[in-house]
């Protein structure tokens, strides 16, 4: 018998508000997954860039969240338009 191997996915809301879309999307699709499938939600607390605490002096979040993609099947990012556009506020 052959075993499947379970796949396991990252998700990343675009948005940090509480009652944000993006990640109720993501959670809907979490939900609705197929059982030897997961999608962890993360919500990274990221610095803004700087070259020199890059590669393996970056910080501990960033570690993690590089980490994170890695070691998953694959990255599923939800994001909102922010740029005010004619749809837009
Ligand atoms: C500053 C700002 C700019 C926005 N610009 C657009 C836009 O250009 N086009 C659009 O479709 N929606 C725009 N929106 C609406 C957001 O995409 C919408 O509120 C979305 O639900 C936010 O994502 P969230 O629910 O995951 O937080 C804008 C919202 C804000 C706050």
């Amino acid at each position: 018998m052959t075993s499947v191997v379970p796949t396991r996915l990252v998700g990343l809301p675009g948005s940090l508000r509480k009652g944000s879309f993006s990640r109720a999307t993501l959670a809907g699709l979490r939900d609705s997954l197929p059982c030897r499938t997961s999608l962890e939600l993360l919500s990274p607390e990221l610095p803004l860039y700087n070259e020199d605490e890059d590669g393996n002096h970056a910080p501990l979040e960033v570690r993690q969240f590089r980490n994170a993609v890695a070691y998953s099947a694959g990255l599923i990012i939800v994001t909102p338009e922010y740029n005010h556009d004619a749809r837009g506020p």
